[in-house]
């Protein structure tokens, strides 16, 4: 155990003292193994699967998004009863979008006929704000090591109120011009996200066609304007990926799809089966499930509509209740499959002995 001296003499200018809290905020570069499991929101998260990652030496992340607060309490919880190692938690920050009334109609009655082979009603098209407000006053209360958002970035006196609390702030950003939004907003961390990542978008302007500038290139332009530390992700599955981005300025890596396949992670039977299928061999980048620009492994659903229409969460809580049944029925044909561009590297196994593998 360092002693509170020592703790100071080693203190970097990126250590903020946790005033009143005995704690100090969290230093990326002092993980063992620089890199972050990726939130993964939907089920792949678990408390083990962020534990077992933290205890290895990275960083987990819980995903709250989705979630009701109470569960996302429970869920920290639950990490911290086995490990007081670093962990992050990861929320969504969806701004109030009014989606097409027009084309949402239009994308409904093409996606009955799916609903009508899996015998399911689909899902009221509504707009709701992921009860971002409860999972703010959550971390704030619960302060974890890192609070992360994606979609969008929170207000100033939001990034300011963690910072008080010695929670480091991390907002992923998919541009440069994000990324200096960000800082300048308060931000003290960034997650440069490539288009190469499994899952979300982060691009905060949901009819914006996402940045497909690859992500070391990104990683180097938004590192060479910003002042705060910066981790990148996307498409990365071995300890050579993760040197890569090292080497161009990130203090650590962010890993998601290698880590679906892991025993930890809660990530269900089609979406681990079509992982493993070499007949599922591309990705593609659909907002047919959600209304906002997600990869994921190209299939039937993702081929029949790609006109689908902009709106967040709208398409999400529409097509939810078939998505459901096409896991319960086994069809990944239907149900989503998020992926990244590395995603034939993911094997099952130990999340430990993976993070220790992803060490360069
Ligand atoms: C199944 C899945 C779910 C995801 N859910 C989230 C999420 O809840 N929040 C978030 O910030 N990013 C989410 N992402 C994106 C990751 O944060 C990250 O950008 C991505 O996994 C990195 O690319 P990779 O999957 O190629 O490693 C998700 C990714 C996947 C594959």
């Amino acid at each position: 155990m360092q002693t509170p001296h020592l703790a100071i003499i080693h203190t970097r200018p990126a250590f903020i003292p946790r005033h009143g809290y005995g704690r100090w905020v969290l230093d990326l570069r002092d993980l063992a193994v620089p890199v972050l499991a990726a939130p993964m929101a939907g089920g792949p998260t678990t408390p083990e699967l962020v534990s077992a990652v933290s205890e290895a030496g990275a960083a987990g992340f819980l995903a709250a998004g989705y979630k009701a607060a109470d569960a996302v309490a429970a869920d920290l919880a639950a990490v911290r009863a086995v490990t007081a190692a670093a962990f992050g938690v990861n929320l969504f920050v969806v701004a109030p979008y009014e989606a097409d009334p027009a084309a949402l109609e239009a994308y409904r009655r093409s996606l009955l006929p799916e609903a009508l082979r899996l015998d399911v009603g689909l899902g009221d098209p509504r707009w709701d704000d992921d009860d971002y407000d409860a999972k703010i006053e959550l971390v704030l209360d619960l302060r974890p090591d890192v609070a992360s958002f994606t979609f969008g970035c929170p207000q100033p006196e939001v990034l300011r109120h963690l910072r008080e609390r010695g929670v480091l702030s991390m907002v992923t950003v998919t541009s440069v011009t994000e990324g200096r939004v960000a800082v300048a907003r308060g931000a003290a961390s960034l997650c440069v996200q490539g288009p190469e990542a499994g899952g979300h978008r982060g691009t905060w302007d949901l009819e914006e066609t996402p940045d497909t500038t690859p992500l070391l290139d990104l990683l180097r332009s938004v590192a060479a304007v910003v002042d705060v530390p910066v981790v990148a992700g996307g498409g990365l599955a071995d300890a050579a990926d993760v040197a890569s981005v090292l080497a161009r300025g990130a203090v650590a890596a962010q890993v998601g799809t290698a880590y679906l396949a892991c025993d930890e992670a809660g990530t269900n039977p089609v979406h681990r089966a079509a992982l493993a299928d070499p007949a599922f061999a591309e990705t593609t980048l659909t907002r047919a499930y959600t209304g906002r620009w997600a990869r994921g492994l190209a299939n039937r659903f993702t081929a029949e509509h790609r006109d689908a229409p902009a709106g967040y969460p709208q398409l999400h809580h529409l097509t939810a209740p078939l998505r459901r049944a096409a896991v319960l029925a086994g069809d990944g044909h239907i149900a989503h499959l998020w992926a990244g561009v590395a995603h034939a590297h993911t094997r099952p196994g130990r999340a430990a002995d993976l993070t220790r593998a992803l060490a360069p």
